[in-house]
């Protein structure tokens, strides 16, 4: 992609675990960076580092004010012309939507229709969006996951929103947009934590380092892949993916890791002692495909495999994490 260090980069959700990777690394490309974000569930010291300079601009806005959002976006536009806006703000707490869907709709489908509508207003024409492996519901464990795989019922608000917003982006490719990037994540790992089953589990042995209690049987599989390793698929991909629309999985080459594993893997680490005491249901919660294949062929076939697989994804993060909640 033809950019020059004066190019903007537009972060939605950049103060998160993701999106301050992405921050980060355009940061140090000497790029010129707009971060939005409201903080409901980032952290501005995940960014503090960078906002001296000059070059990170950190607006605390919720998403959904569409009117102050296209203000902030065109001012940072008109100084910066932007090549591409990440999407990477959503509820990310998965369980939380279950319990009240309007979590979803507002910070997983309303931040994706109110960042399109301000892209339309100030001429922004590429969009990459971070989706998820929710979009497809539970098809089984012997049904491989492929981008055109279908139909696409998700089982969760979480899943229906993501894919409400990857239907709103197929529409405004049709419209205005030059060009879009669907990414599926499966279940991404590293730090800064914000949320997830090693952040949690690791949490639960400090309160109480002699039992660990896991929802779920403990059977429920699925593929990790390290924060590093997402953040450089997606770069891969943008810089190669020249269709009008793009959708990619991203994801390891395996089948994932059992929560079982993590489990044992994390008391392993920081709570030798602990008991664990698992649930009896085949999954975590209502809403929680416990099993699936991801196809990953598609990112492959560009040319990106990750080195790691989930296993060793989840022990590096397991470290990573400990350390980060001083475990
Ligand atoms: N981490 C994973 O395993 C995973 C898996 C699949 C998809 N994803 C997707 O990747 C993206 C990044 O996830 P993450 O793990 O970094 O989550 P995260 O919660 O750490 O980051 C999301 C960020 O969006 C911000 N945000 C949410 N609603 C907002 C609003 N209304 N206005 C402004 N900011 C708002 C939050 O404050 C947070 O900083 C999300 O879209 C998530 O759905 C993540």
């Amino acid at each position: 992609m033809d950019v020059s260090v004066n190019t903007g980069i537009i972060i939605a959700g950049g103060a998160g675990f993701i999106g301050s990777h992405l921050v980060r690394h355009f940061f140090a490309s000497g790029r010129h960076v707009l971060v939005l974000d409201n903080l409901c569930r980032g952290r501005e010291a995940h960014i503090k580092d960078m906002l001296g300079d000059g070059r990170l601009t950190f607006a605390n806005i919720n998403i959904e004010d569409t009117d102050r959002l296209t203000r902030i976006m065109g001012e940072f536009h008109t100084s910066h012309p932007v090549d591409v806006l990440w999407h990477m703000a959503a509820n990310s707490d998965i369980p939380a939507g279950i319990a009240d869907p309007d979590i979803d709709l507002r910070d997983t489908f309303m931040t994706t229709h109110s960042l399109l509508t301000a892209m339309r207003r100030i001429g922004l024409v590429r969009i990459a969006f971070a989706s998820s492996s929710a979009v497809y519901g539970d098809h089984g464990p012997d049904t491989p996951l492929r981008e055109d795989t279908g139909p696409l019922l998700p089982i969760s608000s979480y899943g229906a929103m993501k894919l409400a917003s990857e239907a709103s982006v197929s529409a405004a490719t049709e419209h205005f947009l030059e060009r879009s990037w669907v990414f599926r994540f499966p279940n991404v790992v590293g730090v800064p934590a914000t949320h997830g089953v090693i952040l949690d589990f690791i949490r639960r042995l400090k309160t109480d380092p002699r039992k660990l209690d896991v929802l779920g049987d403990g059977t429920q599989r699925k593929a990790y892949l390290h924060v590093d390793e997402l953040v450089a698929a997606m770069l891969f991909v943008v810089e190669r993916s020249t269709a009008r629309r793009n959708c990619f999985n991203i994801g390891p080459l395996d089948d994932g890791v059992t929560v079982r594993s993590i489990a044992e893997d994390v008391v392993a680490s920081v709570a030798p002692d602990a008991a664990i005491a698992y649930g009896q249901e085949p999954r975590g919660w209502v809403g929680d495909v416990p099993r699936f294949s991801y196809d990953v062929g598609s990112l492959a076939a560009l040319g990106f495999t990750p080195r790691l697989g989930s296993r060793d994804a989840v022990r590096r993060a397991i470290d990573e994490i400990a350390r980060q909640e001083g475990a």
